[in-house]
C-alpha cells in the first residue's frame, strides 16, 4: 500500500523542527508541531511566522528588485516596461497565502494531538535516550502504520529503529539547515526498514518544494556522518590542518577553494556559518571513523583508469557522457 501523507507530526520546534513543519505546511499538509513546553513552542511558531513574513516581503519586492537589477546595468526602462516586469514577477506568495500556510500548523504540547499523523518526524535535541523516549511515547497514540523518522545528524538509525515498535517503518530523514531554502534530504534506511517505506518517503519528499527549490531526496546507507557530513568532514579536516600548519592565510584558503575548486562559499566561512561548536561535535563524532579509514585508500580511481574510463575526455568515467 502506498503511503498517503495527509498529516505530518513534527516533534521539537527548534531550529530544524520549526522549519520542517513550515516546509510541509507550505506544501499543503496538515502539520502538528509538538514541543515539550509552551515557551519553545511559541519560539518555534515565531520562527515560522518570521520566515513566512520574509517570504511574502521577498515576493512583494520581486518585480522592483528585477527592475533595479536591469537599471543597475545602465539600461533605463520606461514606465510601461517596468509595469510589464512587475506583472511578470507578480508575487506567488501573498499575505493571504502565508496566513493559510500558518493555519495548517497546529502547535501543541499534548501527545494526543499527534494521534492522526501519517508520518512523524522527530527533531528534538541530539540525545539517544530522549529520542527513544519520544518515539516510545508517540507509539502509544498513533496508528501502527504511521511511519517514524528521525532528523538526527549523527546518531545510529538502526539502534533507534530497533528500540521502537515499528523497526520496519522507521528511517532517518536528514534535512539541512534551513530546509526552507536547502533542498537536500538524506534518506537513511535502518537495517530493519522495509523497502516499501523507503520508496514511500522518497516519493513524499520528491513532491515537496521549499521557498526556492524542489526538495531532493538522496538515499544513503547508514554510515557515520551519513553522506554530506562524512564527505565534508574529511575535507574540513584537511582545511583545518592547512590552517594550523599555516599553509595559506585563512582568507586565502577560502579564496582558493572558491576560485580554484568552484565552491560557492569558502570552507572556513562555512565552518563559521555552521557554528564552530557544531563543527567540533561533527569532528568528534567522525574522528574514530576517520582514524580507522587512514589505513584505507580508495582503489576505485585506479581501477577505472585500468578499464580505460578516464572521465569526460573519453566519454566514460564515474558517469557516461555523450
Ligand atoms: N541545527 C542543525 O543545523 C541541524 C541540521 C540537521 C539535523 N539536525 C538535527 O536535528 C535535531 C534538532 O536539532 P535543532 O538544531 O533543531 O535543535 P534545537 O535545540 O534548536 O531544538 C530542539 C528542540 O527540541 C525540543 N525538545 C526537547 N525534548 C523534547 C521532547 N521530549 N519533546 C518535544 N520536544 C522536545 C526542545 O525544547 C527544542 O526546542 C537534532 O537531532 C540535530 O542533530 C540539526
Amino acid at each position: 500500500m502506498v503511503l498517503f501523507v495527509d498529516t505530518v507530526a513534527v516533534v521539537g520546534a527548534g531550529t530544524m523542527g520549526a522549519r520542517i513543519a513550515e516546509l510541509f505546511a507550505l506544501n499543503g499538509k496538515k502539520v502538528v508541531l509538538k514541543e515539550i513546553e509552551q515557551v519553545p513552542l511559541d519560539k518555534g511558531m515565531a520562527i515560522i511566522k518570521q520566515d513566512l513574513d520574509g517570504l511574502v516581503a521577498f515576493h512583494e519586492k520581486k518585480g522592483d528588485v528585477k527592475i533595479r537589477d536591469i537599471e543597475s546595468n545602465g539600461i533605463s526602462l520606461t514606465d510601461e516596461q517596468k509595469e510589464a516586469i512587475r506583472k511578470r514577477n507578480r508575487p506567488t506568495y501573498t499575505r493571504d497565502r502565508a496566513d493559510k500556510v500558518l493555519a495548517k500548523i497546529h502547535p501543541t504540547t499534548d501527545y494526543d494531538d499527534v494521534s492522526g499523523a501519517d508520518l512523524v518526524i522527530e527533531a528534538v535535541v541530539e540525545r539517544m535516550d530522549i529520542k527513544k523516549a519520544v518515539f516510545s511515547d508517540i507509539s502509544k497514540v498513533v496508528d501502527s502504520r504511521t511511519v517514524f523518522a528521525s532528523n538526527t545528524s549523527s546518531l545510529p538509525i538502526t539502534e533507534m529503529a530497533k528500540a521502537t515498535d515499528r523497526p520496519n517503518r522507521f528511517l532517518g530523514m536528514h534535512f539541512f539547515n534551513p530546509p526552507t531554502t536547502l533542498p537536500l534530504v538524506e534518506i537513511i534506511p535502518a537495517e530493519t526498514t522495509e523497502e516499501e517505506t523507503v520508496m514511500d518517503i522518497m516519493n513524499v519528499v520528491s513532491e515537496l518544494r521549499n521557498h526556492r527549490y524542489p526538495m531532493m531526496p538522496v538515499r544513503v546507507k547508514e554510515t557515520p556522518g551519513f553522506l554530506v557530513n562524512r564527505i565534508l568532514g574529511a575535507m574540513m579536516n584537511e582545511v583545518f590542518l592547512c590552517y594550523e600548519e599555516k599553509i595559506a592565510a585563512p582568507r586565502d584558503i577560502d579564496i582558493a577553494m572558491k576560485a580554484g575548486a568552484g565552491f560557492p562559499m569558502g570552507p572556513l566561512e562555512l565552518a563559521d556559518m555552521i557554528g564552530l561548536d557544531v563543527a567540533a561535535h561533527v569532528q568528534e563524532t567522525l574522528t574514530p571513523f576517520f582514524l580507522e579509514r587512514e589505513k584505507k585508500t580508495a582503489t576505485v580511481v585506479s581501477e577505472l583508469v585500468d578499464e580505460g574510463r578516464l572521465g569526460k575526455k573519453v566519454g566514460r568515467g564515474f558517469f557516461e557522457y555523450e
